[in-house]
């Protein structure tokens, strides 16, 4: 049937689709998708950055009853594209550069295709022992490319939030409850998590930074030693490798010696910055990357992955299961004593592969490639900063290119003003700028990590902000 109406009719090779598709009818759907995404990537820079519906309106199409009976597929897929899929923020289009684009690649999209229509439960070795091989490599060739040390365990999560969770849950286990460490610019996910693992607030030392919005480290010493002192035991402290404001990145062989001196859990959120760490000119930024007991980052952030990746690395071997071991009775029979089963590595039983569309972009483009594209990115956002340097009466630079992200202000304008600015240029769909508050001060933010951003569309976007 080509109608877009459902057939119970198995294709040639007997079973078809669990609810009675046929095959001819699963190919022909299938490959209307993959037309539909490769159209909707090839016209990206021709369509609005984002785009925000209206409720009502949007319920109107999408919403009504139940539906009881079979519909036409075909209507059905349109109107997924031209109304929920048009209606959000397009984090691989060149010109968003808001908050932090998502610029995925199309291998990773496959690998992540490939996963849902096998329907991959990579939980258990005996369950799952391909697809575990392939997480484990993933890991293990992310360790070799961030300069981690050997023996580096880990595990892929939805994201940096549940990465730094799993990871902050060691310090935890490891050490038992009292004083965590942060600065002002750590994300806002980490004294969340803080707060969900049982840090009491009062005990959750918020460091403001210094002039480069970097933790300040005799602050740090100081707190470290002012709570060991009253009894209170100092248990982790987490670094920033590029935070989100600025893409600053903390001392992290500083903080890592006050960690050892005080035997505390050294965990360094690298959800947005880490991935730099791959390239020569990223590394060097993040000297004592590998000193962390545990890392978090984002593939799906500046490693060209679609939404959900982030990643749980471990440099204590042996912590993940000794926090997360799980079994029941009825799931001996997939359990290889021997062997990673990833069910007893985080919170997650039932999970999806995440390590297919790692495993496959890096096959298929080579780290050699994202490195490329990653230093392209810190590249665009010094360029980015010489503009903005050319017109000293408009622009002030309030944080300069760090990590693909510069954050400026215009001359005169208050924080009002900078809001509605950056609000009409995502109105008119040509691009997203974000805005962001430092040192209580709302300023423009631009994170350029998509490799298909160009200096026009950065002049284009300048131009329009200029107001
Ligand atoms: C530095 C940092 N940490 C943590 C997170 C949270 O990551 P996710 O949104 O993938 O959960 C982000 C997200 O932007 C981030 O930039």
């Amino acid at each position: 049937m080509t109608d877009g109406s459902m057939s119970s009719k198995p294709g040639p090779g007997g079973l078809a689709d669990t609810l009675g598709m046929s095959a001819d009818e699963m190919r022909r759907l299938g490959y209307r998708v993959v037309d539909m995404v490769v159209e909707h990537l090839a016209q990206r820079g021709n369509e609005p950055a984002i785009q925000t519906g209206d409720f009502t309106e949007l319920m109107g199409e999408l919403g009504g009853p139940v539906p009881e009976n079979p519909g036409n597929a075909d209507a059905a897929l349109d109107l997924l594209v031209k109304v929920a899929l048009a209606n959000q923020q397009h984090g691989d289009h060149p010109r968003f550069m808001a908050r932090v684009p998502g610029p995925s690649s199309f291998a990773a999209i496959l690998g992540d295709w490939l996963g849902t229509g096998y329907n991959t439960i990579a939980s258990s070795w005996i369950g799952a022992s391909g697809p575990t091989t392939v997480e484990l490599v993933v890991i293990d060739w992310l360790r070799q490319l961030l300069g981690l040390p050997s023996g580096t365990e880990g595990i892929l999560m939805s994201g940096g939030a549940m990465a730094s969770f799993t990871a902050l849950s060691l310090a935890r286990t490891t050490y038992g409850n009292g004083a965590a460490y942060i600065s002002d610019q750590t994300h806002y996910t980490v004294k969340r998590n803080l707060l969900q693992l049982g840090f009491a607030e009062e005990h959750i030392r918020v460091l403001p930074t210094d002039d480069a919005f970097r933790m300040p480290i005799p602050a740090l010493a100081a707190a470290v030693t002012k709570d060991r002192a009253s009894g209170l035991r100092p248990v982790v402290a987490v670094a920033s490798a590029g935070t989100v404001n600025t893409g600053a990145v903390d001392d992290l062989e500083a903080i890592s010696r006050t960690c050892k001196q005080h035997d505390m859990w050294f965990h360094i959120d690298g959800a947005y910055g880490a991935p730099a760490a791959i390239s020569s000119k990223g590394r060097q930024r993040m000297a004592g990357l590998d000193k962390a007991d545990s890392l978090s980052l984002d593939p799906h952030k500046w490693l060209f992955q679609p939404y959900e990746v982030g990643v749980t690395l471990v440099t204590r071997p042996g912590s993940l299961e000794k926090a997360y071991a799980m079994s029941a009775e009825y799931l001996t029979d997939v359990e290889a004593k021997d062997k990673v089963n990833f069910r007893s590595r985080s919170l997650e039983l039932t999970r999806r592969s995440r390590a297919l569309k790692m495993w496959l972009s890096l096959r298929v483009y080579g780290a050699a490639r994202m490195r490329q594209a990653i230093e392209q990115g810190m590249a665009l956002a010094e360029k980015a900063e010489a503009l903005l340097r050319q017109y000293p009466d408009v622009w002030e630079i309030v944080s300069p290119a760090q990590l693909g992200i510069v954050c400026f202000a215009a001359r005169g304008a208050g924080d009002k003003e900078h809001a509605a600015r950056a609000a009409e240029l995502a109105k008119s769909g040509y691009a997203a700028v974000g805005t962001t508050l430092l040192r209580g001060r709302t300023v423009f933010r631009m994170c350029m990590i998509n490799p298909l951003t160009k200096e026009e569309d950065i002049r284009g976007t300048l131009a329009r902000l200029a107001g």
